[in-house]
């Protein structure tokens, strides 16, 4: 993993940020479009962490943290680079960024179908809580 890089996006990588999406994460995210990565980068310009190898964009990971909680979006590593821990280096490093602004826990919200994705957090120490449910209210924009 030696040649692995992992640091923050920049506002010129967002744009291959969502095609690299389209291709390696799992389903859409309301905020997927240009100005919601934009928006994201405004906020917080360290957030959204890219890996790359060799020069080549291969996994993403959101770390946000908003002061109270630690939220993890968008973890995906491209299909021809999987099962080479990039997914776990990349939670690393989210977990670095948390653990570095006083964060306590990190959650991320899983798919119940998306079981490869079980696996792969599970592996990492995460564990469901299923004694939650998410509730949600669409803001003013188109409802996904
Ligand atoms: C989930 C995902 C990010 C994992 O990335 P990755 O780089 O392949 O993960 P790693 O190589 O770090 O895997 C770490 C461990 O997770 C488990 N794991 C990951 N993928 C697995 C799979 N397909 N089958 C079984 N176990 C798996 C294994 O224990 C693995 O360790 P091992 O390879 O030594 O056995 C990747 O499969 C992906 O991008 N999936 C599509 C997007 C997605 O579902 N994201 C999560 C949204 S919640």
């Amino acid at each position: 993993m030696s040649d692995l890089q992992i640091g923050p996006a920049s506002a010129a990588d967002l744009g291959a940020v969502l095609d690299f999406w389209q291709a390696a994460a799992e389903g859409t995210s309301i905020s997927d479009d240009l100005a919601g990565v934009e928006r994201l980068h405004e906020r917080d310009p360290q957030a959204l962490l890219l890996a790359r190898r060799d020069g080549e964009l291969v996994g993403t990971v959101i770390a946000g943290f908003d002061g109270w909680r630690c939220h993890l979006y968008r973890l995906a590593v491209h299909p021809g680079h999987r099962r080479q821990g990039i997914g776990t280096a990349l939670l690393a490093a989210a977990e670095e960024r948390f653990v570095a602004l006083g964060g306590r826990r990190a959650d991320a919200m899983v798919l119940v179908r998306n079981e490869r994705a079980h696996l792969a957090w599970e592996a990492a120490g995460y564990g469901p809580q299923d004694q939650w449910k998410r509730w949600v209210k669409p803001l003013g924009g188109p409802t996904r």
